[in-house]
């Protein structure tokens, strides 16, 4: 591999870490990965809700039009119909994803 190539597969190498490690930053304040919450989003409140910052046309309506504190969102989250009801960390967990995915608009 020549010089050149080798540097500019250690750019993009440090490049993609940067980005993960973004990504890890925000969704793993207090310890709570954000793909769990994503799971738990996916599972337990896509029925009734979005996450695209506008109108749809669902139950429950869109999540990241109102930006919720986490603290609401976790209090609302204890209380929806869901199949399965969530634990204090699960709670946490999905509260914290819909709020960085409001944020994120
Ligand atoms: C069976 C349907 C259903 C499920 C499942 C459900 N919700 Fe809801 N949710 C609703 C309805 C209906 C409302 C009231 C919407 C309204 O008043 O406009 C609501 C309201 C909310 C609100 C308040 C929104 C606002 O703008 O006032 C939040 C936050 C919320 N839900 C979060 C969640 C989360 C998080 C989950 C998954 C853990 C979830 N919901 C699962 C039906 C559901």
């Amino acid at each position: 591999m020549s010089g050149r190539s080798r540097a500019a597969t250690r750019w993009a190498t440090r490049a993609f870490c940067v980005s993960v490690a973004g990504l890890a930053l925000a969704g793993c304040r207090g310890g709570t990965p954000v793909s769990r919450g994503h799971a738990i989003f996916t599972q337990q409140c896509s029925s009734c809700h979005t996450l695209t910052g506008r109108e749809t046309d669902v139950d429950g309506g869109d999540l990241a039009i109102a930006r919720m504190s986490v603290a609401d969102l976790v209090s609302f989250a204890r209380v929806m119909p869901l199949r399965h009801p969530l634990s204090r960390t699960d709670a946490l967990a999905v509260a914290r994803y819909v709020h960085a995915r409001a944020a994120a608009r």
